[in-house]
């Protein structure tokens, strides 16, 4: 209220709000697929694995995110992996993918497993993302170099 009124009312009412400039972002515009979505809101493989044979915890210095995965081994096989996150929701799509992927592989067949793979199983992700999908692949890797590293025996 910028004049004087003499209407002692005009104290509470309010002046109309200016209209706000519709302002169109530049540049990429990150758009997960419905795959990316799906997996992000419903994520596979989530919580811990107790007493399991190899684990990692993994930060993403870029933005400080953290993700933990446990795998648990028989037979040279990883026979159950889980992750907890409190990454995005690329990284979290991410990582429910990569479990996704190395759910029954050889450990070697695991340790063939690129990020790339995970793009290319989630059909794709903005590219602005692209590094958010790194934290599962490290972490699986870190996980079975830490079973390896106890004797990887199973
Ligand atoms: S912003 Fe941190 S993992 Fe995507």
């Amino acid at each position: 209220m910028n004049k004087k009124s003499d209407d002692w009312m005009d104290l509470y009412r309010k002046e109309p709000e200016p209209e706000e400039e519709l302002v169109i972002p530049e540049g990429p515009i990150l758009f997960y697929n419905e795959l990316v979505q799906a997996h992000s809101t419903n994520p596979r493989n989530i919580g811990e694995i107790p007493g399991a044979d190899g684990a990692a915890l993994i930060g993403d210095p870029e933005c400080g995110d953290q993700m933990e995965l446990w795998i648990k081994v028989e037979a040279g096989k990883i026979q159950d992996i889980k992750f907890k996150s409190n990454g995005c929701a690329g990284a979290i799509a991410a990582s429910s993918m990569c479990t996704e992927l190395a759910l029954g592989k050889t450990l070697d067949e695991a340790k063939q497993l690129t990020d790339d793979d995970i793009i290319i199983a989630l059909e794709g992700v903005p590219e602005m993302s692209k590094n958010c999908s790194l934290s599962g692949i490290a972490a699986l890797q870190a996980a079975i170099k830490d079973f390896e590293s106890k004797g990887g025996a199973n």
